[in-house]
């Protein structure tokens, strides 16, 4: 009990960087209540208690489909804003001082919303969070992979005029089925253009995805890719090239990724040399942000404080930030 708290003020006072997280997973159910009536949208649940009742989910689709019918009551830059500065308020809580972003924005471009009008909302909130809370963030846009190569290019190249915004591009949606390969050639001309890259791989999808991701997109980092485990070959290589996976112990519980979280195995990768780190993905829908995912796995899983920093401090390590913010950053880490 006394180790317990000892742990919980520990994960509090770190400096943490989040590395995946999708910022169409923190529309908390009260917002998005709150901006479907200002834009009068309906919602197909009564109440706030009754949409929350729908986050039962059995696998990743489940969660998609709710995910996807949540994010139609955005509509205009405000919504964006708003939706985005809500979550910096919650990184000031758990003391998440630099965050890179995913968004979707296939997900809006393809109900009429532009371009624009998303990243707009969402840069506007980024700034304003640097200069009232002292969050640092990057934006990583990320492709739909259930939809074509030929809408990814789209996207692409809705995103030239405000490339100077965005740092780097991922994958994400439904894995099973939409192999990294689907997407070997518009990754390459992204990373021609001067994207950072990064992929979903490995969630529920094979280990072959993440060797695909390694090989054909050419990732910096894959996100989840906790099945790396069922490959020696492939966790041998991870470990040798340092290859960052953004773990999400929470998401993967609500999606059934694990049927418990003393199953999960963020510490056996970390204690073979995997660079693993703790990431919320979609924190409104899954039961809690960062914290809570710290907190939910150093209980199951009996992580000593040396486990906790060397999760907080490989967060800094694997993040897109220049050489001399992560060493200060790590070095805070230690000295915390
Ligand atoms: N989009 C939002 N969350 C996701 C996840 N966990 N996997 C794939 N796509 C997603
Ligand atoms: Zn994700």
């Amino acid at each position: 009990m006394q180790d317990q708290m000892q742990h919980r003020e520990l994960i509090q006072s770190l400096p943490k960087a989040e590395l995946h997280v999708h910022i169409e997973g923190t529309f908390e159910p009260e917002l998005m209540f709150e901006i479907a009536q200002r834009n009068h949208v309906d919602i197909p649940y009564g109440s706030v208690d009754d949409l929350k009742k729908a986050y039962d989910f059995h696998n990743l689709q489940s969660f998609l489909d709710i995910y996807y019918a949540g994010a139609n009551v955005l509509l205009h830059e405000q919504d964006f804003y708003h939706l985005t500065y809500a979550y910096f308020e919650k990184c000031k809580a758990d003391n998440v001082v630099h965050t890179e972003i995913f968004f979707d924005p296939q997900t809006h471009t393809d109900r009429g919303v532009p371009f624009e009008t998303v990243i707009n909302g969402i840069e506007r909130a980024c700034q304003d969070a640097k200069t009232n809370l002292g969050i640092s963030s990057f934006l990583i846009m990320c492709f739909l992979r259930h939809l074509s190569e030929e809408a990814a290019f789209e996207t692409l190249a809705q995103a030239k005029p405000y490339q100077d915004k965005i740092i780097g591009v991922g994958l994400d949606s439904s894995e099973v089925g939409h192999p990294p390969s689907k997407f070997e050639r518009v990754f390459s001309e992204a990373k021609a253009q001067g994207y950072l890259i990064v992929a979903h791989a490995g969630e529920e999808g094979p280990p072959e995805y993440i060797w695909e991701a390694l090989d054909l997109l050419k990732v910096n980092r894959i996100d989840h890719g906790v099945r790396c485990e069922e490959d020696e070959q492939l966790m041998a290589r991870l470990i040798a090239e340092k290859m960052p996976l953004t773990v999400c112990p929470l998401s993967n519980l609500k999606l059934c990724v694990i049927d418990d979280m003393q199953q999960h195995n963020i510490k056996r990768l970390l204690d073979q040399g995997v660079n693993v780190m703790v990431n919320s993905d979609d924190p409104a829908y899954f039961g809690g942000y960062m914290n809570d995912n710290f907190y939910a796995i150093t209980d199951a899983l009996d992580l000593s404080s040396q486990d906790i920093r060397q999760l907080a401090s490989n967060s800094f390590q694997a993040s897109f930030l220049p050489e001399s913010e992560k060493t200060e950053w790590m070095q805070k880490v230690v000295n915390s």
